[in-house]
Order: C-alpha cells, then structure tokens, then sequence
C-alpha cells in the first residue's frame, strides 16, 4: 500500500472540508480501501464509501439502504434527525414514493419553464446591479437571493414575505442549524398552511395541506417539516449557482472559451456540478447485512455516501481534476441516484443554465475581488462568501 499523507479520519473534520485536503484523502481511499470502516468517536462508527460505482449501486438499492434514519452523518449526542419517517429526504419507499407524488408536479420540466421568465428576470436585475457596482459578493447579492427567490414562487410565499423568509433561513443557514430549530420559521409556515387550507392556491405549501398520499391527509407536522426540507435544499442551490461562478473565476481559460462557445453552457452547467458538488454526503442505513466490494456491512450498520469523490473518480472520469467545460460525457452523482434523486434537479439546472446565459452576455471577465470563504460543513460543498469583480462587457 502507498503511503497517505490525509487520513480517512479527514472526512470527519470541518477543516479538511473546508482546505480541499480531503480530496487528498478520498483519492487514497478510492485506490486503496474504498469501502472504509471509520470507528466511532463524535460519531457512531459508519462505512465510507468512495468510488462512483459503489455510490451509485447503494443509492440505487433503497430496500436495503434506507434513509428513514437519517441522511446527514450527525454527532452521535444528537440523536437521530428530528424529520425521520416524515419528510420525502427521510422516508423510504413505499410512503417515499407516494410522498414525493405530492410536489413532483411542480419541480417537472412543464413547471420550472413556467419559471423561467421569472428567473431571468430576476437573474438579470441582480447581475446588471452587480455589473454596474462593479464588484459584489456574489453569494449575498446573487446565488442566495435567486435560489430563494424561485423556490418561494413554488411553494407560494408571498412576495411579501419573501424578505423575512430569507433572513430567518440565511441565518439557520449560518448557523449551520436545522431550519426546524428557529422557531419564527416554524410559525411562519404554521401560519402560511392555515392560510393556505383557507385559501388554496396552486403552489407546493397548498399540495401539502391537501393532498393525501395513500389517503390520508398529512399531519401539520409532517407538512412543517416537508417544507422545512425543501426551503433547506435550496442551500445546495445557492452553492450549486455560486460555486458555478467560482470555478469560471478560477479558471479564466474555461470562462473565455463559454464565451466564445455559448454551444458549451448545457455542458457547462453539468461540469460545475460535477467540480462543486454541492452535496458531500448521503448517508444509508443497512436494512440487513450485505457485502459490498468485499466488505461485510451488518443490519444497521451506517454507510456514508461520498459525492466529491464520485465525481473524481479516476475509473469514470478522463482527468478528474481538470475543470474542463467541453467534458463529454459528464456521469456526474452531484444529484444522486436512484429513488431520492434530486428532485430539484431540473430547477437547479434551469437557474444554473439561465445565470450563465445572462453572465456571458453582461460580463466581459470574472476576477477575483478578495479572498473566497468555503462554508465550514462536512455536508455541503462551495462558497460562504465569493468576493468578484465584474468586467462589463
Ligand atoms: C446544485 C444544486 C443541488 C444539488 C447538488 C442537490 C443534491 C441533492 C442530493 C445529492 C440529494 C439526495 C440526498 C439523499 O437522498 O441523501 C438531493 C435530494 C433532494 N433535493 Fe437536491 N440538490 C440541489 C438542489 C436542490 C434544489 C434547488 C431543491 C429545491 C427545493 C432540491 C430539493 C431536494 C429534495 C427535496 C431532495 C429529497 C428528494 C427525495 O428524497 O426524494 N435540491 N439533492
């Protein structure tokens, strides 16, 4: 065995998320113990899973790797996620099935063209103010305000209350906290359901409250969460957008050639969310024991789902660390697979694919404006704060 210089004690570590050290760590695993068993300490002891083939066979594999217990490693003083059975991250299939039938509606294709001119416009009104300051901090002043912007349109906040919604979810975000945990969030969408139960409209929040997956209403518990959990996904949105915008500024060759190709954005769009990936980690609990890659995974057992490494790894991907947008074909896990597949996917393509069209045309060169800040998470992927000079074009 070669020597490593990180240990597979890394992926447990903010700080070797936040360095990019642990992408020295994930290549050693994927060559030499690519199913890895890490002891508990902070946390329970749990698999590492590291190569894009054995990611993706466990996702696809929802009868013995469950996500009812949890998706998201956590302290082993936690306890479990507080949304577990509930939500349609935290809910196996069957009920996960009939559940997500309750909001696919308006994450389709049909829904999210509905969007779009709102999206571009909107995209447009935040990067023409950007161009015209000349600098800005990209997270603050586009990425955050158009994924939250889009994904209260679906659930139908009013616009009015859009502004409060942020600030309560920006600092849950901060906070690296559950959404459940702040409470002027919680009765806001209490609130928001009665008014919705009395005045139905056509948006997820009203869905929620009336439909009936396998006949029965949810419970205003179940709503509250569900929400909570699509209002939180739009974090990977917001770091999806922004490491986007990140990897062009990093990579100015790769920026000039979109801009001379405009024909490289749709392959764009799948690059930057194979270099972000925003999700770091799924994890699967073992309904029953099962061997993978020669390693024998007991009945409950945790397995950790690593996307980053996936999406570098070696046997799928020519060069996996050169960010090249004209990279064809591009397998990419950002948005897992299987049953729990991002079903945010086509909304979060869309705002990517409407950001670069607006950016090329209104942007001459992307520079750096300050030092970047990664967000400190083991969870998720990208840029706290993107300081960018804007040249116009
Ligand atoms: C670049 C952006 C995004 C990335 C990389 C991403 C990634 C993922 C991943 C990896 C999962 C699977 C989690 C698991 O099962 O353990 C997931 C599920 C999910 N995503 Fe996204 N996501 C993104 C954007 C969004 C957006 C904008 C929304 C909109 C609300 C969203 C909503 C969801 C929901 C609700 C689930 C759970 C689906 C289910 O369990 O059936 N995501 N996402």
């Amino acid at each position: 065995m070669s020597t490593r210089s990180v240990s597979p004690d890394s992926l447990v570590s903010v700080a070797a998320h936040s360095s990019g050290e642990v992408l020295e760590a994930w290549r050693w695993m994927r060559a030499h113990d690519p199913v890895h068993w890490h002891p508990g300490g902070e946390f329970s002891g749990f698999w590492s899973v590291t190569r894009h083939a054995d990611v993706r066979a466990v996702y696809q594999d929802a009868a013995i790797f469950t996500s009812a217990a949890g998706v998201l490693l956590r302290p082993a003083d936690r306890g479990g996620d507080p949304g577990g059975g509930m939500t349609l991250a935290l809910t196996d299939p069957p009920r996960h099935r009939d559940l997500r039938a309750v909001v696919a509606e308006w994450f389709g294709a049909r829904s999210v063209r509905a969007l779009v001119g709102l999206m571009r416009e909107t995209t447009r009104a935040l990067l023409r103010r950007a161009v015209d300051r000349g600098e800005c901090e990209f997270v603050r002043d586009v990425a955050a305000p158009l994924s939250h912007a889009m994904i209260c349109r679906l659930m139908g906040v009013p616009d009015a209350d859009r502004e409060s919604v942020f600030e309560w979810s920006s600092e849950a975000f901060h906070r690296g906290t559950s959404l459940t945990t702040h409470h002027e969030l919680a009765r806001y969408f209490v609130d928001l359901m009665e008014r919705k139960v009395a005045e139905p409209a056509d948006d997820i929040v009203t869905a929620l409250v009336t439909g009936a997956p396998a006949g029965a209403l949810l419970s205003a518990e179940e709503v509250l969460f569900n929400c909570e959990n699509l209002l939180g996904a739009t974090e990977n949105g917001r770091l999806g957008l922004a490491g986007a915008v990140q990897a062009l500024v990093e990579h100015p060759g790769q920026w000039r050639l979109l801009r001379a190709r405009r024909d490289l954005i749709p392959g764009t769009v799948e690059e930057t969310l194979r270099w972000t990936s925003s999700a770091v980690h799924s994890v699967r609990t073992a309904a029953t024991a099962v061997e993978l890659r020669g390693r024998r995974i007991a009945a409950g057992d945790k397995v950790a789902l690593w996307l980053p490494s996936a999406n570098r790894d070696e046997e799928v991907f020519a060069e996996p660390d050169r960010f090249d947008v004209s990279r064809t074909p591009n397998r990419h896990l950002a948005f897992a697979a299987g049953e729990h597949f991002c079903i945010g996917n086509v909304l979060a393509r869309a705002e990517t694919t409407v950001l670069l069209e607006e950016l090329v045309v209104l942007a001459a060169r992307l520079e750096p404006a300050g030092p970047v800040v990664p967000v400190r998470s083991i969870a998720v992927r990208g840029p706290e704060r993107l300081p960018v000079r804007l040249v116009p074009a």
